[in-house]
């Protein structure tokens, strides 16, 4: 079945040549990390943003300790949220991701892992940008 095989190609494809490969600056202010893990299977995922004054996602890098399909989730999704506002950056569901790369049932944790990252790196940004604010609200 071609479609099949297409799809199977594009796991293998963001597998070998995985994009935005890579760290911030974790304290750089306009920058979110996301750590999480897979107790499942003790995979590990790292995903970073960097948010515009507008709170649009402008850059994403990651680095995943983990199966095939987790660096596959994890390089499609730095993908597909780069130039989405946080809020819909937090909405984007695993299913998309699982869907597009057509995993199968007992990978679909590894997606699950990407979609927990990026929630996790919108969070500290938020908790970062909150923190800002405040202290400089003490201060004035
Ligand atoms: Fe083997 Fe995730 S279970 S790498
Ligand atoms: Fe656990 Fe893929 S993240 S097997």
């Amino acid at each position: 079945v071609p479609q099949r095989r297409s799809y199977h190609e594009k796991v293998i494809d963001h597998y070998e040549n995985p994009r935005n490969v890579g760290n911030m600056n974790k304290t750089d202010e306009d920058v979110g990390t996301g750590l999480v893990g897979a107790p499942a299977c003790g995979d590990v995922m790292k995903l970073q943003i960097r948010v515009d004054g507008d709170g649009k996602i402008i850059d994403t890098k990651f680095k995943t300790f983990g199966c095939g399909s987790a660096i596959a989730s994890s390089s499609y999704i730095t993908e597909y949220v780069k130039g989405m506002t946080l809020d819909e950056a937090a909405q984007v569901k695993n299913t998309v991701i699982a869907k597009e790369l057509s995993l199968p049932p007992v990978k679909l944790h590894c997606s699950l892992l990407a979609e927990d990252a990026i929630k996790s790196a919108i969070k500290d940004y938020q908790q970062k940008r909150a923190k800002r604010l405040a202290q400089a609200q003490a201060a004035s």
